[in-house]
């Protein structure tokens, strides 16, 4: 029998709280280290205060940046001082912010004395829906993303009511876009009345944030260490996501929505899905959510250089081929090896080539 469970917390079963205010001050144990984005002092109402009832704070800047591998041991070295008197039996690390500081802190509370307790309180739509789950960390290298990283689950997951819709309503699409990846590929009842919403809103995405992520631990519980594959299924959309993200650039919910369209096209014309899904899911995604296919632009990229992006995406088997997750139904992804060429076809196909810039590909 495996055991999932880190000296932290589990990968597919820890608790998720879904609270109206901020949590008490004793929700972290008797010596909480708050490390959090700094941003969120200017930006979200009460927060200053609330954090400020603790003691040993690390503020940082979030981004990228956060997670280059360069600057960990000096972070490592403020870190260590910091807790110096803390014993790593009783301390506890809280991530405060969206998916780069929920990383970043992961990563640390696996290593750090050989692991402390690690908390989650996601501050963006996409940690609160995708990445503050599932105990995946990762650290930057260059130019390349998440290429060291460990798996360590978080005890608990505090999912901040004021906090997550405090956001400005750019968010709400990026959230969305995380979203609808989710329910195409779970399928499951909750996902009916997800596809009959109206219209976008920050109160949309609070309601079937519960039911969205029971659906990722439900992919993670059959592959929690990435092991057996099934846990790339939640990757659709996002190998050409990736790509759209640094060329736009596009935030990485907006970006994944395009790569939405792009694999349902895809899947379509594989003869996976039927038209009437396809046009259903595409007014879906445009007219209610408001997310959009990547625009055509004039700008030229040739057949090469789309492989040489390519040719950097983490997901790659080979240098010649990939997983691709496309769709067959709601809650029926496929995942399927394809050659960079076949790729190449069907960006051509879909206008892709014609519309991406020549830019340096981070992932
Ligand atoms: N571990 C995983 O399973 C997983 C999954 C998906 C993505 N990720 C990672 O997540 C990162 C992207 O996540 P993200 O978009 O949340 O990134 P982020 O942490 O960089 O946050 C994006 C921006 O939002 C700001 N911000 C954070 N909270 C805010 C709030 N409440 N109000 C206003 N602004 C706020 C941040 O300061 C930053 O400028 C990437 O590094 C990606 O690799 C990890």
């Amino acid at each position: 029998m495996i055991n999932w469970t880190s000296r932290s917390g589990s990968l597919i079963d820890p608790p998720v709280l879904f609270l109206k205010k901020w949590p008490a001050t004793s929700a972290f144990g008797p010596e909480p280290v708050m490390i959090f984005d700094k941003k969120l002092l200017r930006v979200v109402p009460g927060f200053r205060e609330w954090v400020s009832q603790f003691r040993y704070l690390y503020p940082v800047e979030a981004g990228e940046s956060l997670k280059a591998i360069e600057k960990f041991p000096s972070h490592m070295t403020k870190m260590l001082e910091l807790t110096r008197a803390l014993s790593p039996k009783t301390m506890s690390f809280v991530a405060i912010g969206g998916g780069s500081l929920g990383d970043f802190v992961g990563f640390v509370a696996s290593l750090f004395k050989r692991g402390v307790t690690l908390y989650q309180i996601p501050s963006t739509w996409l940690a609160a829906i995708d990445s503050s789950h599932g105990g995946k960390t990762a650290l930057n290298v260059g130019t390349a993303k998440n290429q060291i990283g460990t798996f360590y689950g978080a005890a608990k997951i505090f999912i901040v009511k004021p906090l997550l819709l405090q956001q400005p309503q750019e968010r709400v699409q990026d959230g969305l876009g995380e979203m609808v990846k989710i329910s195409l590929i779970d399928g499951g009842e909750w996902t009916r009345s997800f596809f009959q919403v109206k219209h976008a809103s920050a109160e949309v995405l609070w309601k079937f944030l519960p039911a969205a992520i029971a659906s990722k631990y439900r992919v993670i519980r059959r592959d929690p260490f990435e092991t057996r594959g099934d846990r790339q299924i939640l990757n659709l959309g996002h190998t050409l996501g990736h790509l759209f993200e640094v060329l736009g650039p596009y935030s990485h919910g907006i970006a994944v929505g395009q790569g939405l369209f792009f694999a349902l096209e895809w899947s379509y014309h594989r003869g996976y899905l039927t038209k009437a899904f396809l046009h259903s899911a595409r007014v879906f995604l445009e007219e209610k959510l408001s997310l959009r296919p990547w625009p055509a632009q004039q700008k030229t990229l040739g057949r090469k250089d789309f492989h040489q992006l390519l040719l950097k995406d983490k997901k790659r088997e080979k240098s010649s081929s990939l997983q691709f997750i496309f769709l067959r139904g709601m809650g029926r992804p496929l995942r399927k090896l394809v050659t960079l060429d076949e790729l190449t076809n069907e960006a051509a196909r879909q206008g892709i080539l014609k519309a991406v810039n020549r830019k340096v590909l981070l992932h």
